[in-house]
C-alpha cells in the first residue's frame, strides 16, 4: 500500500518525539519550591492518628510536633500551614488570640525547632468553636464585623508567635483590611496575607471537617460563595487585594481552574490554589482501589494548577511529593 501524502504543513508529533523533546518545550512544572503544607496538630492526643476520611494523613499529638517539623524540613518541604484540633471550644473561639493558646503554641514550637521553615497558619474559628461556625454566631447569624474584630486578636497572636504569613480563610468583609491594619499597628509589618480570597462553600471541605473535629451543622453558605458565580469571585479577589493581600488563593482548587485563570487575567499579585480534602480524598480512595497511579495523577494535577495560573499550591500530597521527588 502506498503511503498517501498528507501534505501537511504542520506535525504536531515532531516535538512529542522523545522525552528529551518534550522536556525541551515544556510549558509548566512544579517544585517543592512551590508547594504549602497543611498539618493537623491535636492537643492532648497521645499517638498520632490517621484521619479517616483522608487515608493517610495523620493528626499528630502535639507533643510530636517538633519531630514532625524535621522530618518535613529534611524531605525539602518548606513552608507548613498548622491546623490545630482544640480540646479547648467556647463560642467564639477565644482560644486562638491566647498566646499560651493551641494556635501560638503550635506556631512557636515549629519556630523553636526549624527557625527556617516559614509559617503559615489558617486564621479562622471553626476548629476552636464548640458551634462550628467561622466565627461570632447570634440569631443564627456568623456577625461579621464582631468576627473581624477577634480575627485582628488573633493574627497579632499568631505573628507575635513568630508566623511568617497569615491565611485568614473565614471570608468575613473587610478581614484583610483589618489584619493588615492590625499588624502594622503592632509592628508587624513584615508578616504577609495569604488571602483565602475565592473560597467557595464547597462539599470537598467535608473530609476536612471530619479531619479537623469541626462541630459544624448546617452550612457556611451565608459566608462563603456561591460556587456559580464567577464575577462575584473576581470581585472579592479584587477587593482583598485592595485591602492588602500579598497573595490571593482559589479554594478549592481542581473544580475552579476556570477562577483561577480569569483571575491571573485581572491581577499581578501571585496568585495560590488549594487542592482540599475532598480532591486528596477522591486521589487516595481511587488509589487505594486500584483505579488510578497515584503518583501520575497528583503530579499531573499539580502541573494543571500551575497552568491554571497559580504560582503556588497548598496540598495535603506535599509530604508525599518531598518523598517522590527524592526517589
Ligand atoms: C476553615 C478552613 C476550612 C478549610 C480550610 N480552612 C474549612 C471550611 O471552610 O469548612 C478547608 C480545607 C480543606 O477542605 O482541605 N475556615
Ligand atoms: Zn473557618
Amino acid at each position: 500500500m502506498s503511503t498517501p501524502n498528507l501534505n501537511l504543513s504542520r506535525r504536531m508529533r515532531r516535538l512529542r518525539h522523545s522525552d528529551a523533546m518534550r522536556q525541551l518545550v515544556r510549558e509548566f512544572d512544579f517544585n517543592i519550591g512551590d508547594l504549602i503544607h497543611p498539618i493537623f496538630i491535636e492537643e492532648s492526643l497521645t499517638e498520632s492518628l490517621e484521619v479517616s476520611t483522608m487515608p493517610g494523613i495523620q493528626r499528630i499529638p502535639e507533643h510530636a510536633l517538633a519531630q514532625e517539623i524535621t522530618e518535613l524540613h529534611r524531605l525539602g518541604i518548606q513552608y507548613v500551614m498548622p491546623f490545630g484540633i482544640s480540646h479547648h471550644k467556647d463560642s467564639v473561639g477565644s482560644d486562638t488570640w491566647h498566646d499560651d493558646g493551641l494556635l501560638a503554641r503550635m506556631i512557636k514550637t515549629i519556630k523553636q525547632t526549624c527557625p527556617e521553615m516559614m509559617v503559615i497558619p489558617d486564621i479562622c474559628f471553626c476548629e476552636y468553636t464548640d458551634h462550628g461556625h467561622c466565627g461570632v454566631v447570634e440569631d443564627n447569624q456568623v456577625c461579621n464585623d464582631q468576627t473581624v474584630a477577634n480575627l485582628v486578636k488573633q493574627s497579632v497572636c499568631a505573628a507575635k508567635a513568630g508566623a511568617d504569613m497569615l491565611a485568614p480563610s473565614a471570608m468575613m468583609d473587610g478581614q484583610v483590611k483589618a489584619i493588615r491594619e492590625g499588624l502594622d499597628n503592632a509592628g508587624f509589618e513584615h508578616v504577609a496575607i495569604l488571602a483565602h480570597a475565592i473560597k467557595f462553600a464547597s462539599s470537598f471541605y467535608g473530609p476536612f471537617r471530619a479531619a479537623v473535629d469541626c462541630e459544624l451543622s448546617g452550612d457556611r453558605k451565608g459566608y462563603q460563595m456561591d460556587y456559580a458565580n464567577i464575577r462575584q469571585a473576581l470581585q472579592e479577589a479584587l477587593l482583598d487585594e485592595q485591602e492588602g493581600a500579598d497573595i490571593l488563593m482559589v479554594k478549592p482548587g481542581t473544580p475552579y481552574l476556570d477562577v483561577l485563570s480569569s483571575l491571573r487575567e485581572k491581577t499581578n499579585l501571585p496568585l495560590a490554589a488549594y487542592q482540599v480534602g475532598g480532591e486528596y480524598a477522591a486521589i487516595k480512595f481511587a488509589a487505594l482501589a486500584g483505579a488510578l497511579d497515584e503518583k501520575k495523577v497528583i503530579f499531573e494535577t499539580l502541573t494543571g494548577f500551575k497552568r491554571a495560573g497559580a504560582d503556588l499550591i497548598v496540598s495535603y500530597y506535599t509530604k508525599q511529593v518531598a518523598q517522590w521527588l527524592k526517589e
